[in-house]
């Protein structure tokens, strides 16, 4: 990976927590570059990198319940950081308290939408859980496709949640329409309105995850290569509930939205009877799915565990370099309990490929396992505390 300058690298330089799950009170100052954070389980490591990602993405990678994290007993918690983006600094300050919910600031000023705050802070966050993002269900690849592009595209966040409110309309249409035993001539009538707003809308958001597609697998690819040092070849595709992505996935990103309008469009007018009978919409970016492959077959079925350990590791370094190649500054990298995945020449190459100016959290419950040389920062975590630590 290439080494950055200090302009197109985002830093954490301090991050505060209050009553969040096991810290009652931290003030952490983490190294400019490789911060190794080591703990016995149970010590709060996760925790730690959690609420940084929390500020990036608005939400926790862990859990959808904001009250999960509220130290036991307590009212609410509080995250605030201080930032560096190239030359420019922000504090970000998020309060949650159970009786009123989440609020942000940016740089003491309140803001009213999330949306106005995800994106200062960029940081993609490596779990040992994240397996399901092949093995599991669409709707945690879709959540993974939606938070990425969401963290540096507001017009995507937007997009995201007009087509969400104009897909439950036109799904109470359906019903409506159903019940009342309307003719054809007009169930269409009530329906295509909703219909073309959908393909408007779902067109841009489909013609994002494609752009968004191609150069994530193209990364995905070589950082296969390079960190994880297989010869295979890692790939992603785009699973498109309406028509064949592969069409179209090397035009530009407007030809692309104006192919899935017209598809999608097309799509819901003959599926219009069927979604009838069901109650809801079948076809649109609700239901894409994404696939990843490896040497040309579905890693789902195929891949072995390491192998798929593998190609998350590489699928989430390759976020990395696609969202410095987008907002021209190099993420947060945050990777829990990654070194106890991997064998020892994936370690060092992975260390190798870390070391590229950005910042970097790195977990991990015995310091031998993670190989690192001399380089970043020690950190002792234990009991909600975290202190430099002297031994290597
Ligand atoms: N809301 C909460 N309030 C208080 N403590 C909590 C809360 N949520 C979780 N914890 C506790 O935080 C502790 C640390 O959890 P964390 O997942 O950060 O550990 P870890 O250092 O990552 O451990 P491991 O090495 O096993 O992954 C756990 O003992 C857990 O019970
Ligand atoms: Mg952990």
């Amino acid at each position: 990976m290439p080494v950055r300058s200090a302009q197109d690298i985002m830093k954490l330089q301090c991050l505060t927590l209050k009553n969040y799950r096991s810290y009652e009170e931290l003030e952490f100052h983490p190294g400019e570059h490789l911060n190794v954070l080591v703990g016995q389980n149970a010590a709060g490591k996760t925790n730690l990198l959690e609420s940084i990602h929390y500020l990036a993405a608005g939400r926790s990678h862990r859990t959808h319940r904001d009250s999960d994290m509220v130290r036991w007993g307590e009212n609410g918690f509080s995250i605030s950081a201080s930032i560096r983006a190239g030359s420019v600094r922000h504090t970000i300050d998020c309060v949650y308290e159970h009786s009123r919910g989440k609020s942000f600031r940016l740089n003491g000023v309140p803001q009213k939408r999330l949306s106005d705050v995800i994106g200062t802070l960029n940081a993609v966050v490596f779990s040992p859980d994240d397996l399901y993002l092949i093995k599991g269900g669409p709707d945690g690849r879709r959540a993974l496709m939606d938070g990425e592009i969401g963290q540096i595209n507001r017009r995507y966040r937007r997009a995201l949640s007009r087509y969400g409110r104009v897909l439950s309309q036109r799904n109470d249409a359906l019903k409506r329409i159903a019940s009342a035993r309307s003719s054809r001539a007009t169930a269409e009538l009530m329906s295509a309105p909703w219909e073309e707003q959908l393909a408007d809308i779902g067109g841009i958001i489909v013609a994002v995850r494609l752009a968004m597609l191609q150069r994530w697998s193209e990364w995905a690819r070589k950082v296969y290569e390079t960190v994880v040092g297989s010869d295979e070849e890692l790939t992603i595709h785009y699973r498109c509930s309406f028509a064949k992505a592969e069409q179209v996935s090397n035009e530009r990103t407007a030809d692309m939205a104006k192919w899935a309008r017209d598809h999608l469009l097309r799509a819901l007018e003959e599926t219009r009877a069927q979604e009838i009978e069901r109650g809801h919409t079948l076809v649109g970016p609700q239901r894409d799915d994404l696939r990843v492959y490896i040497n040309g077959r579905d890693a789902r079925h195929y891949a072995s565990q390491g192998q798929q350990r593998s190609a998350i590791l590489a699928l989430r370094m390759a976020e990395v370099e696609w969202m410095r190649e987008e907002t021209g500054r190099r993420p947060l990298l945050l990777l829990d309990d990654v070194m106890s995945e991997l064998d020892a020449g994936r370690a060092s190459r992975l260390s190798a490929g870390v070391s590229d100016g950005g910042q970097t959290f790195i977990t991990c419950t015995d310091l031998s396992e993670v190989g690192l040389g001399d380089v970043g920062t020690i950190w002792g975590v234990r009991d909600g505390e975290v202190s430099r630590s002297v031994e290597r």
